[in-house]
């Protein structure tokens, strides 16, 4: 598959026009080598052509890996119509496998995290070890081909530990992980990671094609209209937003926060968010009086002295802007991962086993814990710093977050568009530059360009 190749079937003046009008800071600009049309939302043919050509060859997190603590612990991860084990074995790696039963097909685990000695697949009583290798089987010698225990094992893949999660890869002949990440890692390599807990995870099946979510985090085009609460804390302008995009399908905006956003009017005025930081910061609110856009660059400052003291050694390793933004992460292809100074948020769609028009929707909130408070933020509300379980709940009956609500209602009514004979194809801003991108390496993968 040649990843890297531009788009040489493009008219060149409309090439030239668009590249001209690339917004804010971008390090390179995506051409319309597809066009983003309703169908890639509703077709069973294409949805199939991503389970077999792209999810089966794209590293994916399975899990959060304070899960696994010790041998036997173990985790699976649905994704399509595949399944994935994942398990601590004895030597403390984390193995992961299909989650199938190589006598007769039957799936072997059916829940979604729990211990075991050994994996004992409920048909005909095969035994698994922590390896995979097939330990027992009734009646051994009844079987002309041989004996199949120390012959058969489950089909393992590519498993890596990074950044606290869990990633495998169902493609065996992958590339490692660190390398599909790419320049990725050099931001999460300065984080720490081993300090966070994950304080809140929900899962929801929802009505829409699940690269109608990534588009919206793709693009920061919807703030304004769609999140317009955040104004007053996110400078949601682009003009003032960096934005990286990679040669390795992935991106990240640095989204400029204790900022109100330019846009805004009332960009000068303290208000209580930032108040509030202030004071928790050690600094005068009333220093700032009028001059609210001043207080991103102190804070930072003050960030910088005291961190340690709050409980983040991991401040002095960041640069200035992560101490106050939203450096927001897009993984090719299906998980966003927003880390601000202390507080992490990962957000990912995955395709639904059958249908294009659903997905499933997965939410978790990260913390770092501060000396000075038992409690963090999640993307609800204030939470005690402890591991907790996943929720499943029914799109519409329970919050996903005041956010990620309206996004969702979003991509839900996207979707009916979808379908419609009057919608041609996307026609997008330069700030949508990465809306393309996502599209463009699909498509490199599913039609092997
Ligand atoms: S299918 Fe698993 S033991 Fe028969
Ligand atoms: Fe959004």
């Amino acid at each position: 598959m040649k990843y890297f190749q531009g788009g040489e079937n493009m008219e060149k003046k409309f090439d030239k026009d668009r590249e001209a009008r690339v917004s804010g800071s971008s390090n390179t600009f995506y051409k319309e080598e597809v066009k983003i049309t309703g169908d890639r939302y509703t077709s069973r043919n294409f949805m199939e052509r991503e389970l077999s050509k792209l999810w089966s060859k794209v590293w994916n997190i399975g899990g959060w890996s304070r899960e696994l603590e010790k041998p036997g612990d173990f985790i699976t991860h649905n994704i399509g119509r595949e399944s994935i084990l994942m398990v601590k074995d004895k030597n403390n790696n984390v193995k992961a496998f299909h989650n199938v039963c190589p006598h007769r097909g039957n799936r072997l685990v059916h829940v979604d995290t729990g211990y075991v000695k050994d994996f004992i697949c409920t048909y005909h009583g095969w035994k698994f070890n922590y390896s995979g290798d097939l330990i027992y089987a009734q009646d051994e010698e009844d079987f002309p081909q041989g004996n199949p225990c120390g012959k058969l094992k489950l089909s393992e893949i590519p498993c890596e530990e990074y950044g606290g999660f869990i990633w495998y890869n169902m493609d065996k002949n992958c590339f490692p992980l660190k390398g599909f990440l790419g320049e990725v890692t050099k931001y999460i390599d300065l984080y720490d990671n081993e300090g966070l807990k994950r304080v809140y995870h929900k899962v929801c099946e929802v009505p829409f094609n699940w690269k109608a979510l990534r588009d919206n985090f793709c693009e920061s085009y919807h703030l304004p209209s769609t999140h317009p609460q955040i104004s007053d804390y996110y400078d949601d302008d682009y003009k003032n937003t960096d934005f990286e995009l990679y040669e390795t399908g992935h991106n990240l905006m640095k989204m400029k926060g204790s900022l109100p956003s330019l846009r805004n009017p009332e960009t000068f005025e303290i208000n209580e968010k930032l108040k509030a930081d202030l004071i928790y910061w050690k600094l005068n609110p009333s220093d700032f009086d009028g001059r609210a856009h001043l207080v991103r660059e102190r804070l930072q400052e003050q960030k910088k002295k005291i961190g340690k003291e709050k409980g983040f050694n991991h401040f002095k390793n960041l640069p200035n802007a992560w101490l106050t933004d939203a450096f927001h992460f897009n993984i090719f292809p299906g998980t966003s991962i927003t880390y601000t100074a202390n507080v992490v948020s990962l957000q990912r769609t995955e395709p639904h086993p059958t249908d294009p028009n659903k997905s499933i929707y997965d939410h978790w909130g990260l913390a770092l814990k501060p000396n000075d408070s038992e409690l963090v933020a999640s993307p609800e509300d204030m939470v005690p710093w402890e591991e907790v379980e996943k929720r499943t709940v029914i799109f519409g009956e329970e919050t996903l977050s005041d956010v990620a609500d309206q996004d969702l209602e979003r991509a839900s009514a996207q979707q009916l568009g979808f379908h419609s004979s009057g919608f041609n194809a996307a026609y997008l801003s330069g700030q949508e530059n990465r809306v393309q991108q996502f599209h463009n390496f699909i498509d490199r993968y599913i039609y092997d360009r």
